[in-house]
């Protein structure tokens, strides 16, 4: 049910140290851990001998060492060492993931190991760019990752779910309108691309602050899709009185079909000199809030209703274009794998 030959994030970087960190990825157990000089090391996290995670063993240089017999792994997944046995039989050893750490974030490789080249792994710049200061969340949700994903191509969902800390107010019944509304997609290659420009509209209290802005603005999302699973940003509020900028990714790794490893970085070309606000503290506490306190409530929910009401089918309207084109671009990626296509991808042509 998971694309395979992808990165997929695994961590934060913070999150990986010398304990093992166990992660479900895509239904598999995965144990990430640093060994000797911080090389970082990802592992099935499951013993070969009688199935216990690795996790809850030790990390002996870049090995480690299962916590229920003993025996000992190497960081390419060959069992190096059996308790009172000098013979090891070549099954005994288990898979190990390419893992890289790369623009704050640590991935895994899923599919063929001859594929796996860390080129690939979605392009994130801003994170490093001098003129910003990324901030960086990490959010266990009880929802399908498409259910996610979703959740960030809908931008409209912003003027009415977020309308008083980050949304114009326009998606309200009756609310102030926009001068005029654009919104287009396009399709280059495997991504999908959107561009949305709402002009005139009320700036709420969050980019309010940020810009410092007394009075409308024109709000520009600028967005890419690409698979397996990652939605980029981009975002600028402008008036006469000041333009900022900010650059967003928003990661949705698999855990099972019903649970999702949500990962995200932020960052902005403003308020970075440090002390004054927005710190990155002050947009650390915003995100975790907006998104803990009202995105992720409706996806659960969400994905309640859809646990209990099978076979139901979503009405699109024009504000879900993008959702259409995502959801047809992974359709096909599937079919083309002759993987059946799930559930929550399926679209009318
Ligand atoms: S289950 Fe790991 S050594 Fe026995
Ligand atoms: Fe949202």
């Amino acid at each position: 049910m998971f694309l395979d030959n992808y990165w997929y994030c695994a961590a934060l970087p913070h999150e990986v140290t010398v304990k093992p960190l166990r992660r479900v990825i895509c239904n598999q157990p995965v144990v990430i851990f640093r060994g000797s000089q911080g090389c970082l090391v990802a592992l099935e996290d499951r013993c070969s001998h009688r199935q216990a995670p690795l996790s809850t063993g030790d990390v002996r240089g870049n090995n480690i060492q299962c916590a229920y017999h003993g025996f000992v792994f190497d960081n390419t997944g060959v069992c190096v060492h059996i308790p009172h046995q000098d013979t090891i039989p070549s099954r005994a050893n288990i898979h190990a993931y390419p893992v890289e750490e790369k623009w704050g974030f640590v991935w895994i490789w899923r599919g063929d190991l001859k594929k796996a080249n860390a080129a690939k792994i979605p392009n994130l710049p801003w994170t490093t760019d001098a003129g910003r200061s990324p901030v960086y969340v990490y959010f266990h949700v009880k929802a399908n990752h498409q259910l996610v994903a979703d959740n960030l191509l809908d931008i409209s969902h912003a003027d009415y779910l977020h309308s008083s800390t980050l949304g114009s107010k326009s998606g309200i019944m009756g609310g102030p309108q926009p001068d005029s509304l654009e919104f287009r997609t396009w399709q280059e290659g495997d991504e999908i691309h959107s561009y949305r420009k709402l002009t005139n509209v009320e700036v709420a209290s969050f980019p309010k602050k940020w810009g410092n802005f007394s009075c409308n603005v024109d709000r520009t999302n600028i967005q890419m899709w690409e698979a397996p699973n990652t939605v980029h940003v981009h975002l600028e509020f402008e008036n006469n009185e000041n333009k900022i900028l900010i650059n967003h990714d928003h990661i949705m790794t698999p855990e099972t079909e019903t649970s999702t490893h949500y990962f995200m970085d932020f960052t902005r070309n403003f308020g970075i000199e440090g002390g004054e606000y927005p710190t990155d503290d002050d947009i650390y506490n915003e995100q975790y809030s907006v998104i803990s306190k009202d995105d992720l409530p409706m996806v659960e929910a969400q994905q309640e209703n859809i646990n209990l009401c099978t076979g139901v089918v979503d009405v699109p309207v024009k504000a879900d274009k993008l959702i259409s084109a995502v959801h047809r671009q992974l359709a096909d990626m599937y079919s083309s794998r002759a993987i059946s296509i799930p559930s929550y991808v399926l679209v009318k042509r």
